[in-house]
């Protein structure tokens, strides 16, 4: 009886028929979220490498750690120095707590980065070949939850108030005043000044700890959710396609109707009845199972890492002294490249790099990720397959832009000394005077 309990607990027990499996899901509320049974296909490590899921197990992760770290952060100018300090030195298990937060934080750049990239590679933000769904919408969702990542990575790194902290806030901020026209406006709304002073800090703490987390939970429950209304994850067309499904038009009665005032006139269902049986297997155990053990496992990764990676605080920030050179963080270093390459002086003329490499070039790249679904017009039938012959062209491409990106960031890490110099990662920097 004991062990019936624990097992329900887990929710890994086997249903005894589909009907007591259509029944767990509609009384369980956790269990509710997934539908009664899944593709084999789609359970598969290879297919998803189940990033997508791992990047939602760091947000909770996130979520905790940071609800407690803000029982003891300060968001105040003369605070928050020292605040972290405690955390790290007096607070008991304060630093594995910050480390854990920020082994999470840096993870779940790299973790929804990558899974972005198993979308695009397996096509899954191409339609259906049938008309359900709408994966190129849950694409552009995808896109926005990608920039909130990277917007609460960079606003939690500045709330520790260190020379990173600070320089980092500045860079930002100049290059937001770069923007012709509206760029001290921008400016002036970010910090909430002119200066990077208490407005500023309790700016980004807000947007840190509540605005954007809010949003990314609601947007996270709608990606999710939209999953499911696109039919499941986008390999599953292919078994749909195998056995020759197409969308059904349901014959028109009241309830159907009924539907049809909720979601508008157009109603196609694929039933999964008319899928054949081998393909589907119960969600719980089998979903359920590996839910758990993806949870488990990138916990514990965090947890190791967090234990053996130090994450040492700087000095105080210090307007008077720059760090030389002042560096973002690693995930917006190769904006930061881009910045110093396309600062440069031509016929008497400066281009600003702040605003061509910092504004105009991410913002084309970001209207060519968005518009990515919509252009591509290579069949549907691909979608949900790893690297398709007909889809060479677009893989090509996206490789190489992932390719630059990652080539700038690691010479803004590895290659660039004072005053942005290139010296190779074995060359000596020379030696600057204090306060150069
Ligand atoms: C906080 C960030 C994100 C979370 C938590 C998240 C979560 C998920 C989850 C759990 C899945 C199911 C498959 C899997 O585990 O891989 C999924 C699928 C999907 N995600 Fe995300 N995602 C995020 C960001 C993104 C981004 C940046 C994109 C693309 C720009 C994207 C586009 C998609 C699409 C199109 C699918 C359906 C894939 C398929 O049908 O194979 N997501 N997402």
């Amino acid at each position: 009886m004991k062990s019936g309990i624990a097992k329900r607990l887990l929710w890994s027990w086997r249903p005894e028929s589909q009907r007591e499996a259509n029944d767990a899901i509609v009384k369980n509320m956790l269990l509710h979220w997934f539908p009664s049974t899944v593709t084999k296909r789609s359970l598969s490590f290879s297919y998803s490498f189940w990033l997508g899921t791992i990047s939602a197990v760091l947000f909770v992760i996130l979520s905790i750690t940071g609800l407690i770290l803000m029982f003891h952060y300060t968001p105040s100018m003369e605070r928050a120095y020292p605040s972290m300090k405690d955390i790290d030195f007096a607070t008991s298990y304060g630093w594995f707590l910050r480390g854990v937060h920020r082994v999470a934080a840096q993870l779940m750049v790299v973790s929804v980065f990558l899974h972005m990239m198993r979308v695009f590679y397996t096509g899954a933000y191409k339609k259906s070949p049938g008309k359900m769904g709408n994966r190129p919408r849950n694409w552009v969702v995808g896109i926005i939850l990608l920039l909130l990542t990277l917007a609460l990575s960079y606003t939690g790194y500045l709330l520790p108030m260190d020379q990173l902290a600070y320089w980092a806030m500045i860079i930002g901020a100049n290059v937001a005043a770069s923007v012709p026209f509206v760029g001290e406006h921008i400016k002036l709304a970010l910090i909430g000044g002119t200066i990077i002073d208490q407005n500023a800090l309790l700016r980004f703490y807000v947007l840190h700890c509540a605005l954007l987390p809010i949003f990314m939970l609601v947007l996270m429950a709608y990606h999710m959710w939209r999953i499911r209304k696109d039919g499941g994850l986008a390999c599953m067309d292919q078994v749909s396609l195998q056995h020759g499904m197409t969308d059904a038009v349901p014959a028109s009665t009241k309830t159907y109707s009924l539907l049809g005032i909720t979601s508008g006139i157009d109603i196609k269902v694929q039933a999964p009845s008319q899928m054949e049986e081998e393909d589907r297997i119960l969600s719980s155990p089998n979903l359920v199972r590996r839910l758990w053990l993806v949870s488990l496992g990138t916990m514990a990764i965090t947890i190791l890492l967090a234990i053996y990676i130090q994450f040492p605080l700087e000095a105080p920030a210090d307007p008077t002294m720059a760090p030389n050179p002042a560096k973002a963080p690693w995930y917006f270093l190769w904006l930061q490249e881009l910045i110093a390459d396309t600062t440069f002086t031509l016929a008497g003329m400066t281009v600003n790099g702040a605003f061509l490499g910092g504004i105009v070039i991410p913002s084309i790249l970001l209207v060519w990720l968005v518009a990515v679904p919509y252009l591509d017009r290579t069949s549907a039938a691909n979608c949900g397959i790893w690297f398709p012959r007909e889809r060479l062209k677009q893989n090509i491409v996206f490789t190489v832009v992932i390719l630059v990106i990652v080539a700038l960031i690691c010479v803004g890490a590895f290659c660039r000394g004072p005053s942005w110099v290139f010296y190779w990662p074995w060359e000596q920097w020379p030696e600057l005077p204090v306060n150069f």
